[in-house]
């Protein structure tokens, strides 16, 4: 037998039917913000996820799916989405169109990491992206939106982890710091982040070994280190998130493991789910660099994602979402030919009208059926037969009260609309 690939996963069944209703919720919530959908495609030139989300991240150097192309061209699977939004809004000259572009899109990521709970090689993200202006009030935005989407989930606690790195100049000083904090303990940093000391540093800020982890806890911050310029911004994100009654908790170890990030970056946790590092529902920040860098406009960006996965996952504990099941309105019986001519008809004009309707498409016997409308939990069911039909009636039976009622063929339909 041929199985999926380990770190996957199949949704199917009733898992498949909350993955509709949290996209429906997703997609309506990006329309009311006014974010456009963007869909890049799920490779792209390995190249660009080395300049954008960085060399030195554990992402590139460890988890992308890299292959070559029969005219030997570098591709990777995307790990995640913001760099090709960007390499699109560059490619298509989008920046020449509104001053202000606001993205949002959903779809499947891939990072060869060791699979666990909350963590697979191929997951799905939905985020936005939102490049052209660095006014606080898109962070503050963005923040509350990814916010909102998980709150209209009904997921509770949900608690913002904020920080800021602060433009390159405040970056700059902070770096310094740090290597001048760690470079008498470098004999005691696991083996990571030996490396990472001398390609990133900042990066040893969100180590998971014990060791560093105790000299990291007198580390300096970032926030510490910011300038005037930067400090101001901060504080004015926080006092729009305020405003706008979200809740946030400045924690400066908050870095983010992809290396495209300045001034504000934040991550998203339920305090209720909130035991390991896999219960981040998303995160994000801004990006002031990144599209030049990608041979852009020197443009302005921030955006978020979240993992749909772990979203999911919570949900599924969730008493709300315990019933959750495929359901029908209508089922329509029938035996002989002449009735499923009308029955054909019947279906084809509820299923226009927007009632959820099926039919045998097995040559069941009328028990059978009856078991079938059962199953699929149908709140009414359409009988019909020839003598009636002759008269130009149908049967309607109340699934749950067993009343039974005869309608004109010609309003069936307002019939079903009314009763439902
Ligand atoms: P990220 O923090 O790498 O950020 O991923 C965002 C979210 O995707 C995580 O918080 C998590 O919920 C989910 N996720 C990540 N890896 C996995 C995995 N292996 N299995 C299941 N879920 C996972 C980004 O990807 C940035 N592009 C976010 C961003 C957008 N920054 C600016 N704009």
């Amino acid at each position: 037998m041929i199985t999926k690939p380990k770190g996957c996963i199949d949704i199917t069944g009733d898992d498949s039917l909350l993955w509709e209703y949290v996209n429906d919720v997703v997609n309506t919530m990006m329309r009311t913000y006014n974010y456009e959908y963007i869909r890049t495609p799920i490779f792209e030139a390995s190249e660009l996820f080395h300049r954008s989300v960085g060399e030195t991240s554990d992402i590139v150097k460890k988890e992308t799916y890299d292959f070559k192309d029969k005219a030997d061209r570098s591709l990777t699977l995307r790990p995640e989405g913001t760099a090709g939004v960007i390499r699109s809004f560059i490619e298509n000259k989008c920046y020449h169109l509104p001053d202000i572009k606001k993205y949002y899109y959903n779809g499947t990521m891939y990072r060869y990491e060791r699979p666990q709970n909350g963590r697979l090689r191929e997951f799905t993200q939905f985020g936005v992206e939102v490049l052209g202006s660095n006014d606080p009030i898109i962070d503050a935005e963005v923040i509350s939106l990814q916010y909102k989407i998980l709150e209209s989930l009904h997921i509770e606690n949900l608690q913002v982890n904020i920080n800021s790195l602060g433009d390159e100049e405040s970056r700059q000083n902070y770096k310094e710091a740090l290597v001048k904090y760690l470079e008498p303990h470098l004999d005691l940093l696991c083996d990571d982040c030996k490396e990472r000391f001398k390609t990133n540093p900042l990066r040893i800020l969100d180590c998971k070994t014990d060791a560093t982890n105790e000299i990291l806890k007198k580390a300096p911050k970032t926030i510490d280190y910011l300038n005037e310029e930067s400090r101001k911004r901060f504080e004015t994100v926080l006092k729009y998130l305020d405003i706008l009654e979200i809740d946030y908790e400045v924690n400066p170890k908050i870095v983010r493991g992809l290396d495209y990030y300045d001034h504000t970056v934040f991550e998203i946790v339920s305090l209720d789910h909130n035991d390991t590092q896999q219960s981040v529902l998303g995160g994000g920040g801004r990006y002031n660099k990144l599209i030049k860098e990608l041979d852009g406009p020197d443009s302005y960006g921030i955006g978020f994602a979240c993992g749909l996965d772990r979203i999911i996952a919570i949900l599924k504990t969730m008493d709300l979402y315990k019933d959750i099941k495929r359901q029908i309105e209508v089922y329509v019986m029938y035996v002989s030919e002449e009735e499923k001519l009308h029955a054909i008809d019947i279906v084809q004009n509820l299923r226009l009208n927007g009632v959820i309707v099926e039919t045998d498409t097995l040559n069941k016997g009328l028990k059978g059926q009856f078991k079938e409308a059962d199953r699929l939990q149908a709140k009414l069911l359409i009988i019909l037969n020839n003598e009636d039909l002759k008269k130009g009636l149908v049967n309607v039976k109340d699934n749950a009260t067993k009343e039974e009622e005869k309608v004109d063929i010609s309003e069936i339909v307002e019939y079903i609309i009314g009763n439902l």
